[in-house]
């Protein structure tokens, strides 16, 4: 008997055959609209895996309608999305798709640090709207990137290659990780350094930490208090490990210089969200791994991960390893 996935947004056509050569396929077509709960909530109860994006909500009574699923597929190296803990009881597995986008998400950070630093898309709008008028001195004047202080927040894989690239441009690089990762402090020059010293001292602050109860607001009006006027915020991880309230008002009077924001605690992010309105944040749509290469990888690793599953075997990538002990 062939194994029956469920798919919730049309995928690159190497995932969707990789699968359709094991598996008896459904997918969900649009490609700009989400699965509806209801959609979902009826197809769970009779797959035996479910591969799915970061947009769908697995919660526990999701889960608890499936009958025979075994594993949830999740395309992201993230899977805040999902209650892993409610998986495990139920002993399906969760499995994401890390390591194949660690470059990548760490190029957009560091663009999107760049772009903020030296305020691209404000200069761009500036001259496409008509008022460059003349050089002058200090026009559209930003902050340095080379030479400055950066602080890593969560050195995992991506907090790693973003210190690479930090080093390529002469910067101090500070980190704060649960473990400290001696290995990485001697080999790339890092420094490690208590969560309020990072704050204090850096010029760059880059969220990189997953998103758990844990970091939820970690970056609140507190910890935006111990930075440097001048300094910038940089999220690419998840948007409700900062304080968007907070975050808005340390921008507005001035607490911090800017804000380069890729993720947000609600997404979409609603237009008439405060922060949107503000010139010094640069927003982006959640795109930090999205190259065509990578995520046709993930797709492609995603869709490994589910294969392995609903035919026996363990997944590499598997978040909950206690299911596999069941
Ligand atoms: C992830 O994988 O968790 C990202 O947020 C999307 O690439």
């Amino acid at each position: 008997m062939r194994p029956n996935v469920y798919i919730t947004r049309r995928i690159p056509q190497s995932a969707l055959e990789k699968i359709s050569e094991v598996c008896n396929v459904e997918m969900w077509e649009e490609e700009d609209i989400p699965v509806p709960r209801a959609v979902l909530e009826e197809k769970i109860e009779e797959i035996d895996g479910l591969y799915c994006l970061l947009t769908e909500n697995i919660d526990e009574t999701l889960l608890n309608r499936a009958k025979k699923l075994k594993v949830v597929s999740n395309m992201a190296v993230g899977y805040n999305n999902i209650d892993v803990d409610a998986a495990s009881r139920k002993g399906i597995m969760v499995t994401n798709t890390p390591g194949v986008l660690t470059e990548t998400t760490a190029d957009l950070t560091f663009v999107l640090l760049m772009t903020t630093a030296r305020r691209i898309v404000e200069a761009s709008d500036f001259l496409r709207n008509g008022n460059w008028k003349t050089w002058s001195p200090m026009l559209l004047t930003g902050q340095d990137v080379f030479g400055a202080t950066i602080g890593i927040i969560g050195l995992g894989r991506i907090g790693e290659s973003l210190a690479k690239r930090a080093k390529g441009f002469d910067m101090r690089v500070l980190y704060h990780n649960r473990s400290r990762k001696e290995e990485a402090e001697k080999t790339l020059g890092l420094e490690y350094v208590d969560f309020d010293t990072l704050l204090k001292e850096s010029d760059f602050v880059c969220v990189m930490t997953p998103y758990t109860p844990e970091t939820r607001n970690l970056i609140g009006e507190r910890e935006l208090s111990l930075m440097k006027s001048t300094a910038i915020l940089i999220n690419t991880a998840r948007g409700g490990i900062v304080d968007e309230a907070a975050l808005y008002k340390a921008l507005k009077d001035g607490t911090i210089w800017a804000a380069g924001l890729d993720v947000f605690e609600e997404e979409p992010v609603k237009l008439n969200h405060p922060l949107l309105t503000l010139p010094n944040v640069v927003t982006l749509p959640h795109i930090g791994s999205a190259s065509i290469k990578t995520r046709t990888l993930m797709a492609e690793l995603a869709a490994t991960n589910l294969i392995q599953a609903v035919t026996g075997q363990i997944p590499t990538h598997l978040v909950n390893k206690e299911v596999s002990n069941q």
